[in-house]
């Protein structure tokens, strides 16, 4: 039992998260600019997160010296296109070059993402963001420009982040704590499909050689017991939280059950002919998809859910599955006790990539790559400069433990990008939650980190991962 030989290790990060610099060389300002003090409710913003601007040089060499094969990141819209169109930011175009001059000069692959989250302000306020068919086109161009400026460079390409899960922390309103209109949401997944189909079949076109793939989160979905209806709410959950966010770019169709779940919703679809058209020309190479757990459902009568903890503003408390099984058609959302403990205490479920990964090599038959697995969490720095993050190395090994043993039964896995390269800013809790295997030193304060030298330091997990990767994964001791 052992990894295929070229496996590509490496980790993952996102623009937003990690680079900083959010107003320097020419940048137009993201959504995420703009909202991340709300959300968080904290200081640390993306503004300037771990300055990977500044410090790729550094960062990028201690990739190398962990041995990373591949190196996942993404590019910033607005770094291209202050304006999300129209004139184009040279000085951004520059900036990614350098940045994967470097990776080439360690022999690391650039996996790269085209849009993680952070859309340019400018297209939220004059269009209303993916609310508008009208970002299908814009994304398109935007695309164009970085498949005409990076051919040479990249050979690996991502759409969009988690487009999914866009769709999830959308589906009550931020402000009001009021459900958001499920069509208008919807649709903003059905634009973002067509808009990544177009872009697959530009890709094709325009690099040749490259390969191209969607990045949903994909999770293993568990019946509560063995009763049929659990197990054909687990069948539905499956199909709304995974199945409809691949089967359009493989198949050109949503997945059958998608369709009495639209209809006792009331949800109408935007669908043109010419979308479906869109969807023959524009089929990945392969599946990459983010994997940290999974869902666990049992059936209820829409009638008898309990929904009273979904009041109030405080969206982000609640899980993705309560928002989506809010409504007719899948059932309640439990917690599972038969997941391992680490040693920290922390529920984990180290079977998820291998149930996953199977179901899609069965379903889309096609290669698969993990763009995201992880474990967040606050870490210490001791004053030697050591970090002891061995909950993160037991979490990811019984990951990878998993991992090998589901390649053994037949997933067609080609490599691992866990999450994350190096500590960035958590989409919900800053900088406190850490993910990295190499330590940023800043806080959760945006003013001290201003300033910064946020110095670099080396996590026990760090050395762990690099005999991991030395020994293509047989090592995990
Ligand atoms: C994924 C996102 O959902 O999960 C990342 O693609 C994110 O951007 C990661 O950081 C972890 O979630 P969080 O909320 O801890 O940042």
């Amino acid at each position: 039992m052992s990894f295929p030989k070229d496996f590509f290790w490496g980790a993952s990060t996102s623009c937003a998260q990690v680079e900083g610099a959010y107003d320097v060389d020419g940048k137009g300002l993201t959504t995420w600019d703009w909202d991340q003090k709300k959300i968080n409710e904290g200081t640390c913003s993306f503004k300037y997160a771990s300055d990977f601007y500044h410090h790729y040089k550094e960062d990028i060499a201690l990739m190398a010296e962990m041995g990373f094969k591949m190196f996942r990141m993404s590019i910033s819209w607005a770094r291209i296109f202050p304006e999300g169109e129209g004139k184009i930011n040279q000085a951004g175009i520059n900036y990614y070059k350098n940045v994967f001059k470097e990776c080439h000069k360690y022999n690391i692959e650039p996996l790269v993402t085209i849009y993680h989250f952070d859309l340019p302000a400018a297209l939220e306020v004059k269009y209303g963001g993916w609310h508008s068919r009208k970002l299908i086109d814009l994304y398109v161009d935007y695309c164009k420009v970085l498949f005409e400026n990076f051919k040479d460079d990249v050979k690996y390409w991502l759409t969009n982040n988690e487009y999914n899960v866009m769709i999830y922390y959308g589906a009550i309103d931020m402000l009001t704590g009021k459900p958001n209109n499920l069509t208008d949401l919807y649709n903003t997944g059905h634009y973002q499909l067509v808009a990544m189909s177009k872009a697959i079949a530009l890709c094709h076109e325009m690099c040749p050689d490259a390969k191209i793939g969607p990045a949903p989160n994909l999770c293993a979905c568990y019946p509560k017991t063995c009763s049929p209806m659990d197990t054909i709410a687990a069948m539905n959950m499956e199909d709304i939280r995974n199945n409809m966010w691949v089967d359009p770019l493989v198949y050109g169709k949503y997945p059958e059950s998608i369709n009495t779940y639209f209809k006792l919703n009331d949800i109408t679809l935007d669908i043109t002919e010419e979308d479906l058209e869109v969807f023959k020309h524009g089929k990945p190479d392969f599946i990459g998809f983010n994997c940290y757990g999974n869902e666990t459902v049992e059936y209820m009568e829409y009638e008898k859910m309990d929904f009273s903890d979904m009041a109030g503003a405080d969206n982000r408390k609640l899980s993705y599955l309560q928002k989506l099984t809010a409504k007719p058609g899948i059932g309640r959302g439990v917690s599972n006790e038969r997941f391992e403990k680490g040693i920290d205490g922390h529920m984990f479920d180290p079977y998820c990539i291998r149930i996953t990964a199977r179901k899609l090599t069965d379903r889309y038959h096609l290669p698969l790559i993990i763009t995201e697995n992880g474990y967040g969490r606050p870490d210490t720095l001791e004053e030697d400069g050591t970090i002891h993050d061995d909950y993160r190395i037991e979490h990811l090994r019984r990951m990878i433990q998993e991992m090998k043993i589901g390649i053994e039964e037949g997933a067609n896995l080609f490599g691992y990008c866990p999450w994350s390269a190096l500590d960035l800013v958590s989409t919900r809790e800053g900088i406190t939650k850490r993910y990295g295997f190499i330590y940023v030193d800043r806080d959760e304060d945006d003013e001290k980190a201003k300033t910064a030298e946020m110095k670099r330091y080396r996590k026990d997990s760090f050395y762990w991962y690099k005999k991991v990767i030395e020994s293509n994964g047989e090592d995990l001791d």
